[in-house]
């Protein structure tokens, strides 16, 4: 183990875990555990006090992992959502994956997609922050991955939250956003929605700009996604001058970090306080993931 690494021992387990944090702005590698095992209530605590502080986990080397495997150590975080209903006119062998499974790919198998998101860059978003309740986090399982491109980029917005001027820090404290549920990350149309362009009618659940994350204590950020996001109560000129200012501060390289995918990658973020993207790839290149989604829900 390097010298930089930090070791957080579980007491008990055979298994010792290792967390070494990338040293960027978040994320950390967790080292020398087989997410296929069985794993000890410490591990799994030291676990969850690691993904705590670097909000972002990687597991390297999980090509072994079946979907149930996915499952089960996804459940460890909460109660898994469902995949979309979107994911529905997808092809037979992703209709086959338990429901707690969304693809997420470029490929096309008899002319029908196997996951979503295609090949194109996806922009910087948290996952589904149109709904009330988002979810708290996702778990994405590399299994195929490109020779180049496709990176992942994650920011980290305790730190864009904590970094801001004081006097604007104070300005947004009461401040409450719209998240615009029409387009996915990708900037795709959901259907049934309409195609807005003027944010004041932006259709999607209402969020403060500063959340409280209920496990640490910590105020961070709170931006969903740019597009048609709308700050409640403001000129519509007012409010995207300050959501510009806020997204430039928020994604400033040095609050983020990338992930370079390889194939069994298992990498975990805390969606309410990360925002992530993703590059773009050659279109004939293969890109095939598999992700679980922990829901805030209890039950
Ligand atoms: C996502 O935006 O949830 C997917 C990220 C990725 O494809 O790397």
């Amino acid at each position: 183990m390097s010298s930089a690494a930090a070791a957080i021992s579980s007491a008990t387990s055979s298994a010792r875990v290792h967390i070494r944090p990338t040293g960027a702005a978040l994320g950390a590698d967790v080292l020398g555990l087989d997410l296929s095992r069985p794993l000890e209530a410490d591990t799994l605590q030291a676990l969850q006090a690691a993904w705590d502080q670097h909000l972002v986990l990687r597991f390297r080397g999980q090509q072994q992992l079946t979907v149930d495997d996915h499952i089960r150590f996804s459940r460890h975080f909460g109660v898994l959502d469902q995949r979309p209903l979107a994911a529905k006119g997808l092809h037979a062998q992703t209709a086959a994956l338990p429901q707690e499974i969304t693809v997420i790919s470029n490929l096309r198998q008899d002319g029908q997609a196997l996951g979503g998101l295609g090949d194109g860059e996806a922009v910087w978003h948290a996952d589904m922050t149109y709904q009330t309740i988002p979810p708290k986090a996702a778990l994405l399982l590399a299994r195929e991955v490109p020779a180049a491109g496709g990176n992942t980029y994650f920011a980290n917005l305790y730190l864009a939250y904590d970094s801001l001027p004081a006097d604007l820090r104070q300005q947004i404290q009461s401040l409450e956003c719209v998240h615009d549920a029409s387009r996915n990350s990708a900037g795709e149309l959901r259907l049934g929605f309409a195609d807005t362009t003027d944010p004041r009618q932006t259709v999607g659940a209402i969020h403060p700009l500063v959340r409280v994350h209920p496990g640490t204590g910590r105020k961070s950020l709170y931006l969903g996604r740019r597009r048609n996001a709308y700050i409640q109560g403001l000129t519509l000129e007012d409010s995207e001058a300050l959501l510009d200012t806020l997204w430039a501060h928020a994604v400033q390289p040095q609050l983020t970090w990338g992930q370079q995918w390889q194939e069994g990658d298992l990498v975990a973020w805390d969606n309410r306080v990360t925002l992530h993207r993703r590059d773009a790839f050659d279109p004939q290149a293969r890109r095939y993931m598999h992700r679980t989604q922990v829901s805030e829900r209890t039950a």
